[in-house]
């Protein structure tokens, strides 16, 4: 297919799917889907995990061929049988899972298809860092070195050097897969405002998130999915945040109540001039979290709040400071030692630390507490299968059977399944979560909330980190707030305010302005 003399009246049509289908083995991912992305929109795809999202932008993208439909590119059939047939139409996009080479730097990652080279063939390294550099400024990383290698970087700052990536060479459509679940609102501004130029050039843009009030403040239409189905489309100035909720749903949402309050119980962890690895605070943090408690780490990305997670779980080496369990020192070298006490962590990153892709999700639900299903040293199968019955079951996580591998699950289920791994069982008496609900619709995201707060009424203590300050809030008894590895303040239910919050998360870059020369 070529580009040339492409139609470009805004408004008209540029890419339709007409009754696509999908079948995996035991799935029906989607069932006659009829779509249509005109040309200049910014247009939502929005549902449940597991509706279908990311395979149509699979199939879009040239990945996945559907076993029925067709599909049209302004006008013209458009049958891509690989990847690149896709990038030569004008298609780029940002997938949901990450598809970075970790050991790489930046600019490498960027420019991975089209390294600037010397005639010669050689790489031309001072070019490869200035156009690295270029895209870097358009998403934001400005701040950081072209050379860096990926793996130093957080998970937000992974997802901006994907979208760098897709920037990297001129499109007419942006796919972004869920582009927002791993940025801070204001890393999300950032992005927005990049995408703002992008559609001021024309660009088609397709954006999946399961936040409707970024779909409702920047795009033009949103089209609903449920169970491989398409439901409904909908100019967003036409409609409103519960009635898209209801056609994802398919019933409306139980109204927000917080968490029931607690009484928390006694101590459970201490931490005393705690100092994770790379902290920029000398005097260290330090904080009791009680049985029975949420207590929440709110704060901006970077400001070190996963970093004290994994310091508690052994996961890093700490630079000093203490912890107590039970009101008795302990130390915690390895995550081992943290299990073995009681102490587990669910991580931000599932792809690196949550998961066991290729293997079942019996396999993975039950990794964290194999004694649980074992009797007499012997891993009991049938237990197992029942555990990860069970848990999908309460979690509502859509897998065609135990068996299933997590590679095969969407993304929103993947972290379903890590959830569902430190639950597995209850024996957690201290559970730390890190951003939980990532990537997690709004129906799940409810039942995810109501478990932990049954958790916490069990007994268990609860450490949650949450960019999502409505999230802090609904949660949590308690919000402590860090500004660059500092606890800028602690708020009291009766308290919360997401103003409060955020002023505080911002405490320590105003005095630093104010101060520096
Ligand atoms: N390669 C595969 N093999 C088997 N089943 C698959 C495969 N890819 C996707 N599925 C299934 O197809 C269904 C739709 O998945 P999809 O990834 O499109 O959902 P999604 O709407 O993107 O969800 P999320 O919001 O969680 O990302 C799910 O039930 C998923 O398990
Ligand atoms: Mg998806």
């Amino acid at each position: 297919m070529t580009q040339a003399r492409l139609l470009q009246k805004p408004g008209l049509p540029l890419l339709q799917l007409e009754g696509i289908t999908k079948q995996f083995p035991g799935v029906l991912a989607l069932d006659h889907v009829d779509l249509d992305f005109r040309c200049g929109e910014m247009h939502a795809l929005a549902g449940e995990n597991g509706a279908g999202k990311s395979t149509i932008i699979r199939i879009l993208a040239g990945i996945y061929a559907p076993d029925s439909g067709r599909m049209l590119f302004n006008g013209a059939p458009y049958e891509p049988q690989t990847p690149r047939d896709a990038i030569d139409v004008g298609i780029r996009v940002v997938h949901q899972e990450f598809n970075l080479l970790p050991a790489l730097s930046i600019g490498e990652n960027i420019l991975f298809e089209y390294l600037p080279r010397h005639r010669l063939g050689m790489v031309n390294r001072r070019r490869l860092r200035e156009e690295a550099a270029a895209l870097m400024a358009r998403v934001g990383l400005q701040y950081l070195s072209p050379d860096t290698p990926v793996e130093r970087l957080g998970v937000a700052e992974m997802q901006l050097v994907e979208i760098a990536r897709a920037l990297s060479t001129k499109g007419r459509i942006l796919i972004l897969d869920e582009p927002t679940a791993t940025l801070t609102p204001r890393e999300a501004d950032v992005l927005f405002e990049q995408i703002d130029v992008l559609k001021a050039l024309g660009m088609t843009i397709i954006f999946v998130s399961h936040h409707l009030d970024e779909i409702f403040a920047h795009c033009d239409r949103v089209s609903v999915l449920r169970n491989g189905r398409h439901v409904i489309t909908e100019n967003t100035a036409d409609t409103d945040a519960a009635t898209l909720v209801r056609h994802m749903i398919g019933r409306q949402l139980a109204a927000q109540e917080p968490v029931a309050p607690m009484q928390p119980g006694r101590e459970a962890l201490r931490v005393e001039h705690l100092r994770p690895r790379g902290s920029a605070n000398p005097e260290g943090v330090g904080f009791t979290l009680h049985y029975g408690e949420i207590l929440g780490l709110g704060g901006l990305v970077g400001a070190g709040r996963t970093e004290i997670l994994r310091a508690i779980f052994g996961a890093d080496p700490i630079e000093g400071g203490e912890i107590f369990l039970d009101g008795k020192k302990i130390a915690i070298r390895s995550p081992r030692d943290a299990v073995k006490n009681g102490i587990c962590l669910l991580t931000e990153n599932r792809k690196e630390e949550g998961l066991v892709l290729p293997m079942a999700a019996r396999v993975n639900v039950t990794l964290a507490r194999l004694n649980n299903v074992a009797r007499g040293g012997i891993l009991h199968r049938e237990a197992e299968r029942q555990a990860s019955v069970d848990m999908a079951k309460s979690l509502a996580i859509r897998l065609s059977g135990p068996e299933q591998p997590v590679v095969q699950l969407s993304g929103g289920n993947q972290q379903k399944v890590v959830l569902a791994k430190w639950l597995f069982g209850g024996q957690a008496r201290i559970l730390m979560l890190d951003e939980p609900t990532r990537g997690i619709d709004v129906g799940a995201k409810a039942e995810i909330y109501a478990l932990l707060g049954e958790l916490a009424r069990q007994g268990c203590a609860i450490l949650v980190v949450s960019s999502e300050i409505p999230e802090l809030m609904r949660l949590c008894d308690r919000i402590k707030v860090l500004s660059r590895g500092v606890i800028a303040g602690t708020l009291e239910r009766e308290e919360f305010n997401e103003e409060a919050i955020l002023s505080l998360a911002y405490s320590q870059f105003m005095t630093h302005a104010e101060t520096s020369p």
